[in-house]
């Protein structure tokens, strides 16, 4: 039996399809979360705890390290990590990180690229744009079922958004090609999309209207305070929010293309395939 590859949010969009793929390759996974009972072959993992940590890593040669979403401590928690992971004799690290991230260097995510890359250890970077799925299955999912509304501070500019499957296949390839670790790969779908573009796309795959609703970067600050979300993360959002309407999100590289040798899933087909998910009632989303 083949030693497991660690992954780290395994529970999330994009570890649960990183989880999903390693497993169909024929990789054996361990699922790291702090609920780990949830899920097969769990183990108990918590950012704020490195107590936990050890567990975790030991016997695991490769890890898929992500941070947790909007975390502007990345850069105090994740380098002790990843010292440990040197410690516990594993090969190599990919750590999930996001577009941009390499201009800006000084931010957590660029920080802690800069540490794993001179760790010693084999270290590979993914830097993916927004994913499809934060409206199939993340937080703008429940506006969109209560009210068929999309109410962001993006503008009118477009986002290169991209499958965490295609992120996911990505991540198995590195994995799998020892010639492919080494680099950092940005990571987009090659057709940038407006959140109107977005409304129309869904709206015609669940037959329901959804419409965008461009709010002031104020009334989004609100909604984030009244929905309790800490004022650090709140900022980390109105930061990539900036970068959307500036049109910084827009940007496509061939990445998927060159390693996987077809073309990125496409926004319709990614709708088409998940158009139940915009169907179902507000009070389905909540429980
Ligand atoms: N969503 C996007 O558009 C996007 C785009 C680019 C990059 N990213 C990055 O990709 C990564 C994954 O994002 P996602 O959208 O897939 O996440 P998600 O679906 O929002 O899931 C959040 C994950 O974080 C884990 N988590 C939260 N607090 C934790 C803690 N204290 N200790 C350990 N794990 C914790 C959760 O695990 P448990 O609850 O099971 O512990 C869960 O697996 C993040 O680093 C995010 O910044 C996201």
């Amino acid at each position: 039996m083949t030693d497991p590859v660690l992954v780290t949010c395994a529970s999330g969009k994009l570890g649960r399809e990183v989880v999903r793929q390693l497993r169909a390759a024929g990789y054996r996974v361990r699922c790291a979360s702090r609920n780990p009972e949830r899920l097969e072959d769990g183990v108990r993992f918590d950012w704020t705890n490195p107590l936990s940590w050890r567990p975790a890593v030991m016997g695991a040669p490769q890890v898929f390290l992500t941070a947790r979403p909007l975390d502007i401590a990345a850069a105090a928690i994740l380098p002790d990590f990843i010292d440990l992971c040197r410690e516990a004799g594993v090969q190599h690290v990919i750590f999930s990180s996001a577009l941009g991230t390499d201009v800006q260097p000084a931010g957590p995510l660029g920080l802690v690229e800069s540490y794993l890359r001179h760790s010693g250890l084999t270290w590979s970077i993914l830097r993916p744009n927004f994913f499809m799925e934060n409206f199939s299955h993340g937080w703008l999912l429940p506006d969109i079922a209560a009210h068929g509304t999309i109410s962001l501070p993006a503008g009118s500019g477009r986002t290169s958004f991209i499958s965490v499957r295609d992120v996911a296949a990505v991540a198995v390839a590195v994995f799998s090609e020892p010639d492919l670790r080494g680099h950092a790969y940005d990571l987009t779908g090659d057709d940038p999309m407006s959140h109107t573009a977005v409304a129309a796309a869904l709206t015609r795959a669940s037959q329901r209207p959804v419409n965008y609703h461009p709010i002031e970067p104020s009334q989004m600050r609100e909604k984030g305070r009244r929905a309790g979300m800490p004022g650090g993360q709140l900022e980390y959002l109105m930061v990539m929010y900036r970068q959307v309407r500036a049109g910084k999100s827009a940007k496509t590289y061939n990445t998927v293309a060159k390693l996987l040798g077809r073309k990125p899933t496409s926004f319709e087909a990614f709708a088409e395939e998940n158009a139940a998910a915009w169907r179902v009632s507000a009070d389905a989303v909540r429980s």
